[in-house]
């Protein structure tokens, strides 16, 4: 896929995006981050391993932190590209895939700015855990349209998210954080794509899993 733009300038962060920015380097800067586990999830296991399995293909992980799913993509196959806004996370990510001996490209980059990044795909699956539902609600028509553009027909997304307010307000200038994400939101936000699945999560606040897939005879 070309993308002419791959070389744009990139476009400053507004006012709100660096609180959120600030908010996350802070949590890296102090060690290891409390969703940091370790942990790969039982549902992308069992898109990848289980009997209704995905072919492997390309990934694109967004919001990666220190690559543990990105890691697991990789080796069970996946051509993985993952991207985190937060350089100690990325970089935690490459030592991690370096001491495997695995080879994927670790970027440190937006989200919502993918087309600032080496990242064209097409791909065949998003995955996000806990991204999306942090983004300022501004960011994610951009988002969803940089993921779009990237995918390949029938491409998924798997993504977990918050539901609004569990994460409370936190930081009380990230207004955004307590939005969380909703499968109407998802449905109005990605045209274009499928909202196959949502599935409550087990936390003792709502989360969910969703699952969208791109629409194969989309042309937008
Ligand atoms: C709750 S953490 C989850 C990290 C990782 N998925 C995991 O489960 O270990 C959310 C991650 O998304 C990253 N993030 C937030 N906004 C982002 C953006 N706009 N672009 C890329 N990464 C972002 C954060 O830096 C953080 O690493």
């Amino acid at each position: 896929m070309n993308h002419p733009d791959a070389t744009q300038q990139p476009e400053p962060r507004d006012q709100e995006e660096e609180t959120v920015h600030r908010a996350l380097e802070g949590f890296y800067r102090d060690g290891k981050p409390p969703w940091d586990t370790g942990v790969t999830p039982p549902e992308l296991v069992a898109l990848t391993e289980g009997p209704r399995s995905l072919p492997p293909g390309r990934a694109l992980e967004l919001g990666c932190g220190t690559g543990t799913n990105a890691l697991y993509l990789a080796r069970h196959g996946w051509d993985v590209t993952a991207v985190d806004l937060i350089d100690r996370a990325v970089e935690r990510a490459r030592e991690k895939a370096a001491e495997a001996g695995m080879s994927l490209r670790l970027l440190h980059g937006d989200a919502t700015r993918l087309d600032e990044l080496d990242a064209p795909g097409p791909f065949d699956l998003f995955f996000d855990l806990s991204c999306y539902c942090g983004i300022p609600l501004h960011r994610r028509d951009a988002y969803a349209a940089g993921l779009t553009r990237r995918a390949a027909p029938g491409a998924r997304l798997l993504m977990f998210g918050y539901g609004p307010e569990p994460l409370g307000n936190p930081t009380t200038e990230i207004t955004s954080w307590a939005a969380g994400v909703t499968a109407d939101e998802l449905s109005t936000r990605f045209t274009g794509w499928d909202l196959l699945d949502v599935t409550p999560g087990t936390n003792a606040v709502p989360t969910f899993w969703f699952t969208l897939r791109r629409s194969t005879s989309a042309t937008t």
